[in-house]
This record gives structure tokens, C-alpha cells and sequence, in this order.
């Protein structure tokens, strides 16, 4: 007890402000659809819609950590995570922080074309002493990353460490409101999402059109019961929008399955 009480003492506020600034890439944020930043891009206005939808429930219900998730693998999530993260920090007050939390393939840093040294992986191994290290503020917006290598070891070890719940703590108390969205790995591949979703306010869960079934869907969001699932988002659907939250539009899938 004593020693978590001075490790929160020791951890110093985690501005925007305080962090390295990076250029992303135009190249990269153009190849990897990255439109979140753009309102005048029409790609973006799906994410404008989800956006809206998120940031109220923000607001009225005080959340702020927010995981990226689906049942199986490559149904969107990062694309999903890096393009709300974006449209999210051109209208919140406070900066918007993006967490790459999926510690066997991160992908966030690459999706915007930005080199790094210091990842999360280091930071939750014990390489890093301060997340100050490690997050990058992104050139003329309030958006950072925090972007992360991949590991070797068994990553549910570095999501179960005390370093684990020293990032998440220090994202709660330590970053001025910031609201912080963590891109995970699916529920199905291993523990990860499962346990680091148990520490975050809520999660949004992407289903991928024609490859979620409906069994796999609701055994995910069983998994992660109690945490509250914020809404779902089905990806690459050629028909129209699955609306049950009120995410999206019609044109997010039609414009993004071609
Ligand atoms: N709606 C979409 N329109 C166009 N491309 C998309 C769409 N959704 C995802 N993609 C692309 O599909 C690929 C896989 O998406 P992404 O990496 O976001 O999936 P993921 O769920 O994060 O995968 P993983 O499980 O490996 O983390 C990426 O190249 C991404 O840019
Ligand atoms: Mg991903």
C-alpha cells in the first residue's frame, strides 16, 4: 500500500504540452486512410458522427478510457481507433490521447508514419521509467500517441504487472482530463484485451461484416461483462450502417468497402 501510495506521488502530470512533437507522415496517413483530422474530407464524416455520439457520453457519464476491440482479428480496430482518435482531438476541449495497447501487433505509429524510439512495450517491461518517454504529440493537433513495439514474451505477463496499472492510473489522474482511447488486440486472440479492458471506463466493439458471427459477438462482450460496451461498429458492410448505438452512417461502409 505504502508503495503504491509514493508511486502515484512520483508520477509527474502527463501533459500534452510536455511531449515530443512528430510530424506523421502525409504519405502514410494518405495510404492508410487516416481522415479523421480532415473535416473537409467526406471519408471523415462517419467519424465526425461517431465522434459526437462518443463525446457526449463522455460528458454525461465522466468516461474517459476508452478500448478498441472486437471479437477476431483485422476487422478495423486500429483503422477505427487511429481515424476517432484524430476526429476526436479537432473538437474536445481537453487533448486526446491514443494508446497502442496491442503489444503483439501495434500498428498506430506505422499508420501515420511515425518513427519512434521508446514504445509502451518498454514503458510496461520496466525499460522506461515515464510514459513522458514514450508519447508523441502529434504537429498542430491535440492528439498524441502512444505507440509501442511489439513483444516476444508473453504480453498478458506485461499487461497483468503492477507497470500495467501504473499506466492506466497515471492516464485517470495524471493527464488533465485528457480523453485517452486504447487501441487492444481482439478478445479472441489472448487475455490482453480481456484484462486491460477490466481497468478502462468502456470499450467500443468493431464487428466485421460477414466474419463476426453473431455466437462470437456475444461471447466477446461476454467476456468483457461488466465493463460497458459504448457501442458497436460493423466494419466493411456493403449494405449500410448497423446503427445500435448511433455510430456511423450509411456512408462509412459503402465509401470504405470498395
Ligand atoms: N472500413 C475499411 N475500409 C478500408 N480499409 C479498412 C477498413 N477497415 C479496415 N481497413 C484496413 O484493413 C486492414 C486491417 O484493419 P486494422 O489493422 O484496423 O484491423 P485490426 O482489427 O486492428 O487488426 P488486428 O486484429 O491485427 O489488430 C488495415 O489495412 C486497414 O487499413
Ligand atoms: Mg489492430
Amino acid at each position: 500500500m505504502a508503495e503504491a501510495v509514493s508511486s502515484s506521488m512520483n508520477i509527474k502530470s502527463l501533459q500534452l504540452e510536455t511531449l515530443r512533437v512528430v510530424q506523421p507522415n502525409r504519405d502514410a496517413v494518405a495510404s492508410n486512410n487516416v481522415v479523421g483530422f480532415d473535416s473537409r474530407d467526406k471519408r471523415s464524416r462517419p467519424f465526425s458522427l461517431m465522434r459526437t455520439q462518443l463525446a457526449k457520453r463522455l460528458v454525461e457519464e465522466k468516461i474517459r478510457l476508452v478500448g478498441v476491440t472486437s471479437a477476431s482479428p483485422a476487422a478495423g480496430k486500429s483503422f477505427l481507433a487511429v481515424n476517432l482518435a484524430a476526429s476526436l482531438s479537432r473538437v474536445l476541449k481537453v487533448p486526446t490521447f491514443l494508446v497502442d495497447l496491442d503489444l503483439r501487433r501495434g500498428c498506430v505509429a506505422e499508420e501515420l508514419g511515425i518513427e519512434f524510439e521508446a514504445g509502451v512495450s518498454d514503458y510496461l517491461l520496466g525499460e522506461m521509467e515515464s510514459l513522458h518517454e514514450v508519447g508523441l504529440h502529434i504537429d498542430g493537433t491535440k492528439l498524441a500517441v502512444f505507440p509501442t513495439h511489439t513483444v516476444s514474451m508473453d504480453s498478458a505477463e506485461a499487461i497483468a504487472s503492477g507497470r500495467f496499472d501504473t499506466l492506466v492510473e497515471t492516464m485517470r489522474k495524471h493527464t488533465g482530463e485528457a480523453v485517452v482511447i486504447f487501441d487492444l488486440p481482439p478478445v479472441f486472440a489472448n487475455d490482453d484485451a480481456v484484462l486491460s479492458t477490466r481497468a478502462l471506463d468502456g470499450y467500443i466493439m468493431v464487428v466485421d461484416s460477414g466474419r463476426t458471427s453473431r455466437r462470437q459477438l456475444a461471447d466477446a462482450m461476454e467476456m468483457l461483462n461488466p465493463v460497458p460496451c459504448l457501442g458497436t461498429v460493423l466494419n466493411r458492410y456493403a449494405g449500410g450502417m448497423l446503427d445500435s448505438y448511433g455510430y456511423g452512417s450509411a456512408n462509412y461502409d459503402s465509401y470504405y468497402s470498395e
